[in-house]
Formats: structure tokens, sequence, C-alpha cells
């Protein structure tokens, strides 16, 4: 597959979306970044123009929230607009926020499923009719280990990344035959600013739980994405342990569960 000439990416002005628009510049993609802040857009757009390759490459950012149905569509509207139909979309725009199921406001699980989940659906919604008239496209959703398997403290977090995988799933053979692809990628932890951000929060169970884990770069995961949608993979897991589950969940809970429980019960003996 060739490299897209315009990709438009949500969460593009931080950590995985942030990376992934780096590598795409270096291939000599045209990007449009969609999120909120307009000092972090214009931080991005001045290092992804120093690294741009083609003369005529441009870097597009639109600040929009993509939880507001009208903003996002707008976002993406503008986008086309300006730099044509996008040959990729990936949505990157995320938040977690982990903690224990009753000391979570609701409000929190209800903002975490408007932007993962509804701020996904509706970029989708709108760059798809553009990318239906060109007949081809490739969107990139962006999930979690997380959304491969419900883990202690991610209440919030975990049912809008699983929400994700129904989406991609369900869309990838309604897509295919109008020559559109859909990818999904479950990250691992990465070092991000969100991951800063969600261990503040993070119960000692949760932390305990996911201690083994190798925390990889922001870099790493997207040099696996690009390689991911290179070959047409429907699901792109950076590292052998997300590989793992995601072929094997099923199979591997009630395992999981018991060692899950059992650092439970000693982190509780602790406290
Ligand atoms: N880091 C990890 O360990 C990890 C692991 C698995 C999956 N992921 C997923 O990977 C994706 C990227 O996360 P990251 O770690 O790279 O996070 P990050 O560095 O915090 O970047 C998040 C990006 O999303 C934007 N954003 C957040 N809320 C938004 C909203 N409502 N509307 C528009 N843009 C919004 C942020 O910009 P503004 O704040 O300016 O809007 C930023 O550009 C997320 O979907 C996350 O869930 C991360």
């Amino acid at each position: 597959m060739n490299p897209p000439k315009h990709a438009i990416i949500t969460g593009g002005s931080s950590g995985i979306g942030l990376a992934i628009a780096h590598r795409l510049a270096a291939q000599g993609a045209s990007l449009s970044l969609i999120a909120r802040t307009p000092e972090k857009l214009e931080a991005a757009r001045a290092q992804l123009e120093a690294k741009r390759r083609l003369p005529d490459q441009q870097v597009f950012t639109v600040a929009a929230d993509v939880a507001d149905r009208a903003q996002a569509d707008q976002a993406v509207q503008r986008a086309i607009a300006h730099l044509g139909p996008p040959d990729w979309l990936v949505t990157c725009a995320g938040i977690a926020r982990p903690g224990e199921f009753l000391e979570i406001p609701v409000e929190v699980f209800e903002r975490t499923m408007a932007v993962n989940y509804f701020g996904t659906l509706y970029c989708i919604r709108a760059a798809l009719p553009a990318m239906e008239q060109q007949r081809h496209g490739q969107i990139v959703c962006v999930s979690s280990g997380a959304g491969l398997i419900g883990l202690y403290g991610y209440t919030a977090y975990s049912p809008s990344k699983f929400a994700l995988r129904g989406l991609a799933e369900s869309l990838r053979g309604e897509l295919k035959p109008k020559g559109i692809g859909v990818s999904i990628v479950y990250p691992p932890d990465t070092d991000t600013p969100q991951l800063a951000e969600e261990n503040k929060t993070k119960p000692l169970v949760t932390q305990k739980i996911t201690a083994t884990a190798k925390t990889w770069s922001a870099d790493g995961v997207a040099e696996v994405i690009l390689a991911g949608v290179q070959r047409r993979a429907f699901a792109i897991t950076p590292g052998f342990e997300m590989g793992v589950l995601n072929r094997l969940h099923s199979v591997l809970l009630p395992m999981l569960n018991q060692s899950f429980d059992k650092i439970t019960a000693k982190v509780r003996n602790l406290q």
C-alpha cells in the first residue's frame, strides 16, 4: 500500500497520534490534525512542518472536541475542504481516568464513552462519504489492551475501548467491498501524557497488575501501526503480549482472572 497523500489524525497533537503524524510526514503525507488545544496543535504543526519531505506537503490543524458531534463533523469537513478526501483516517483522540468503580464520578463514565467511542464514530461518519466517493481509504481506530480484557480500575475506560472493537469488527465487512479498509489497534501501556495522567489516579491493584508489562514508546507503537496498515492487518497488536491477548483472550481470561485476584488479595491485605 502506498503511503497516504492525506491523513486525518484525531488526537494528532500528542502521544501516539503525534508519533504517527511524524512518521507519515517523513513519508511525504499531508496531515490534518484534530484536537482541542490550539497551542498543542500549533506546536505539533511546527514540528511536523520541519519534517516535510515534499514541497506541496501541508499540515492543517483544527481545534475541535470530537465528543461534540457538530464540532467533529465540521472539523473533518474543514480538513476535506482544505486537503481533499483522506486516504487515512486515524482516530486516536482518547482519554482514560482509572479508579475504583464507585469513586469515579458518573460524568467521567459518560465523558469517556463520548470521547473514545462517539468521538471515533462521529469522525468516521463525517469522513466516510468522501472516502466512499474516491473508492479507497483506510480507517485506523485506536483501542487499547483494555479493549480486549477488562482490568481492575478501568471500568470507565475499558467499555469505551470494547465498544470500538465492536464498531471496527462490524464495519470491516461492510466497507471492504467499497475499497475501504478498517484496522483496530490494541496498544499496550505507552509513555505519553495520557499514561502520566492515568498514573495519578490508578488504584494500587491496577498498578501491580500492569507493572510487569513493558511500557512502549509512542514512536514504537506508531511504527507497528504503520507496518500493520501496510500489510492490511485488521487487528494491530504492538508486542507479543497484545498479540497473544488478541488471539486468545477468552481462553486466557479464567487464568488471568485468577492471577489478578491473587494480586488484588495481596494488595488488600497490605492496606
Ligand atoms: N498511552 C497509553 O498507555 C495507551 C495505551 C493504549 C491505548 N491508548 C490510546 O491511544 C490513544 C492516544 O493516547 P495517548 O496516550 O497518545 O494520549 P495523549 O498523549 O494524551 O494524546 C491524546 C490526544 O487526544 C486529544 N484529545 C483528547 N480528548 C479529545 C477530545 N475530546 N477531542 C479532540 N481531541 C482530544 C488530545 O489533545 P487535547 O487534549 O488538546 O484535545 C491529544 O492530542 C487514546 O485513544 C488512548 O486511549 C493509549
